[in-house]
């Protein structure tokens, strides 16, 4: 049977008690402008229509926006839609991932019959290559996720060493939805795909374009491994909305560039803060989110806790296989929200609202 893969978000627990929703980590400034205004002006026109099964119009602006050609592009209803096409074509026997990580990628692997080998990380959190060279010969595919959720950290050096050394047989997975707001985007392995019939590189505009509500991730890999995800498809998998919303994110650069220099400006202030807090112990990050070390406390308990006395909500970490109970995932959000999370961590390091 598959496991269980929860996630964080307000519905993880009963949301009408979140004032503050600090477990999702998408980008804090929202939706660019312009997304929104084509949202509203399209929804009397876009709404009643069938929207193209193709994505055309989304697959020309990625293709242009990642300098790669519109066959190498597939879309999905978000990028988990993607994950569950890839181990549905290629996870047949066994898998390999490095964990903790994406609880996701395990799911999807379980369902398709595949059996699971996890490849635990350092204590610090730390990718080896070696290891998971190692792990990975013979085995149907590799889930690599830079940078990793929950740790928040990049890998790009290691993950390289993977790509290139892996069996040409074996498929590699490489999860980016979080490197357009992380701090080394430049990390990007999107330019590996042409070389490399075996990756499938995994983007999602969820994350950092605001766009979780609609659904809507890509990946880029060879013409005949798009094809293979393809066949996955149902028709009009991405709404009419969410695709016409999409092209406009994607012309927005601006947004991005100015969230990528928020985040890392609150996400410096927030850490500081937390790391003069006793009992907390802030993890450094690449990404918009970060772990905090709750030193002697249970997770799940502390999130419940938290949310209960601030409506405050962090996600507990608990629930990602081989991370044990002490620690919880911090997503930067607006200044004014960061004040209330640290103001909540505050009273909770104080004994007032534990
Ligand atoms: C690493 C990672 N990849 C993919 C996803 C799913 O993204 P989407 O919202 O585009 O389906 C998530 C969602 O939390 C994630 O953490």
């Amino acid at each position: 049977m598959a496991s269980a893969c929860s996630h964080g978000g307000i519905y993880s627990v009963d949301h009408r008690l979140v004032r503050v929703d600090c477990s999702s980590s998408v980008n804090p400034l929202g939706a660019p402008k312009k997304a929104i205004t084509v949202i509203k002006n399209g929804a009397s026109s876009l709404a009643p229509l069938y929207p193209d099964p193709e994505c055309r119009d989304l697959k020309k602006s990625l293709a242009r926006h990642l300098e790669t050609d519109i066959s190498r592009i597939t879309v999905g209803n978000g990028a988990v839609e993607i994950i569950h096409w890839f181990a549905q074509a290629f996870a047949k026997r066994r898998v390999v991932i490095p964990a903790p990580t994406f609880c996701e990628y395990e799911l999807a692997s379980q369902r398709a019959g595949a059996h699971v080998m996890f490849v635990p990380l350092a204590p610090d959190f730390s990718l080896g290559a070696s290891t998971v060279i190692d792990a990975a010969k013979g085995a149907d595919a590799v889930f690599l996720c830079n940078p990793n959720n929950p740790t928040g950290l990049l890998a790009t050096g290691e993950i390289k060493k993977i790509i290139k050394n892996a069996d040409s047989s074996t498929r590699i997975l490489l999860d980016e939805c979080f490197i357009e707001l992380a701090d080394g985007t430049t990390d990007t392995l999107v330019k590996m795909a042409p070389d490399h019939d075996n990756l499938v590189v995994l983007r999602s505009l969820t994350k950092s374009h605001g766009l979780a509500g609609l659904r809507l991730g890509y990946s880029v890999s060879s013409p005949e491994v798009t094809e293979k995800l393809s066949a996955f498809r149902v028709p009009w998998n991405v709404n009419g909305l969410a695709q016409a919303a999409g092209v406009a994110a994607i012309s927005d650069r601006a947004h991005l560039t100015k969230t990528v220099r928020f985040v890392k400006k609150e996400k410096t202030f927030l850490y500081n803060k937390i790391k003069k807090m006793r009992s907390f112990a802030p993890l450094a990050s690449d990404a918009n989110y970060f772990l905090v070390k709750l030193n002697g406390r249970n997770s799940t308990e502390f999130r419940d806790a938290l949310l209960i006395k601030s409506g405050v909500l962090v996600r507990d970490c608990s629930t990602f296989t081989g991370m044990g109970s002490q620690h919880v995932r911090i997503a930067v959000k607006t200044h004014r929200e960061n004040l209330i999370l640290q103001k909540a961590l505050e009273r909770m390091d104080d004994g007032k609202a534990s």
